[in-house]
């Protein structure tokens, strides 16, 4: 299959070229696209057929479940078979936003799109350009990151291109994600909003809204059974093996290693720098950190590093995400 490129200012996205891959949709075909977290890659949710070949193209088992996206808080309401206060709730402080919600599974959306389940992923993304094919394509958008099955998240089209080229109908570049982490999926089936992965909108901003959640149910290693899909321990890593290391552990750390070695640290640090060794300094804040992840992982991978080493990241609720990924990519 030739995947067909495309590329808009996110700022002012050209209606043709919106109209153009909302078609492609509507017709049943795959087409990535940017939203504020990472790029994901895109079929119409409500379509079992196009749904399906998501699936194929990632690589993904069929047991773990898609987001649906919708261009707004109505559309989601309208779609929905049971609308809970909370999810109205959290609708309106977080939408559009980096914010998953797990509700009843409506009949309209597809079943393997929610993996079989009874229950279906909402989400509104804060982005131009997923908006605008949203709008244009008038039916709910599956979309799960735009990468391989186990493979890093996309922050940007080139990211996508180099695993899904060939594979996908076409890729719209709206330039890169300024979150850079997946979002925040907390479930509202239960009695209280559980946390299943951890985002850039942090436990603490939910329970301002809607009181009690629980922070989120543990990681669960293959041969266990999951109290929910998508909970994997090894997920979200690149192909070097990474690490994880303290500060005061660091260098000693980069010592033991053989080969060429990348290392992440949060802000600058002084490396000894062997001739092997490739230092990508991150921004020392959270939200710098988080965006900036990803595309350094991606980054160290393309020239070929054999392991990575990465500094631990602080504690604190907006450090939940770049923890969580490290420690899954890490296991
Ligand atoms: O930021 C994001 O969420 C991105 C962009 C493209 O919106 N999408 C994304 O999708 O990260 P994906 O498929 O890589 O992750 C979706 C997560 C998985 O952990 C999945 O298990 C969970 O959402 N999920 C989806 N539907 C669910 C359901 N019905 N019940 C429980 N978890 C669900
Ligand atoms: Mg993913």
């Amino acid at each position: 299959m030739k995947t067909e490129m495309f590329a808009v200012d996110p700022a002012d996205p050209d209606p043709r070229v919106i109209e153009r891959c909302a078609s492609l949709l509507r017709e049943g075909r795959l087409v990535a696209f940017p939203t504020e977290t990472v790029y994901g890659l895109g079929a119409l949710a409500d379509d079992e057929t196009a749904a399906r070949a998501i699936f194929v193209a990632k690589g993904r088992p069929s047991y773990n479940p898609l987001i649906s996206h919708l261009p707004d808080v109505g559309a989601a309401r309208a779609l929905a078979t049971a609308w809970s206060e909370s999810a109205e709730a959290l609708a309106r402080a977080f939408w559009p936003g980096p914010l998953t919600i797990v509700v009843p599974r409506a009949p309209s959306i597809a079943r393997v799109a929610c993996g079989g389940l009874d229950a279906m992923a909402l989400r509104v993304p804060d982005h131009p350009v997923a908006l605008a094919l949203l709008r244009a394509t008038r039916r709910p958008i599956a979309a799960p990151s735009a990468n391989r099955s186990n493979e890093l998240s996309p922050t940007t089209a080139e990211h996508v291109r180099q695993q899904l080229d060939g594979r996908i109908d076409a890729i719209l570049d709206g330039g890169p994600c300024r979150v850079g982490l997946e979002s925040t999926v907390v479930d509202l089936c239960g009695p209280t909003p559980t946390v299943l992965r951890p985002g850039m909108i942090t436990v603490d901003q939910l329970r301002a809204i809607v009181g009690a959640v629980h922070a989120r149910a543990p990681l669960v290693t293959r041969d266990q059974p999951r109290t929910s899909p998508g909970m994997d321990v090894k997920h979200y890593a690149p192909r070097a093996k990474l690490s994880l290391a303290t500060r005061a552990e660091l260098q000693r750390v980069i010592e033991q290693r053989r080969g060429k070695i990348g290392v992440i640290t949060v802000g600058d640090a002084r490396i000894e720098r062997g001739a092997t060794v490739v230092h990508r300094p991150l921004p020392s804040d959270a939200e710098g950190f988080s965006a900036a992840l990803y595309g350094a992982l991606h980054a160290l991978d393309d020239v070929g590093c054999d392991e990575i080493v990465c500094e631990q990241v602080p504690d604190g609720a907006l450090w939940d995400a770049a923890r969580d990924r490290l420690t899954r990519a890490s296991s």
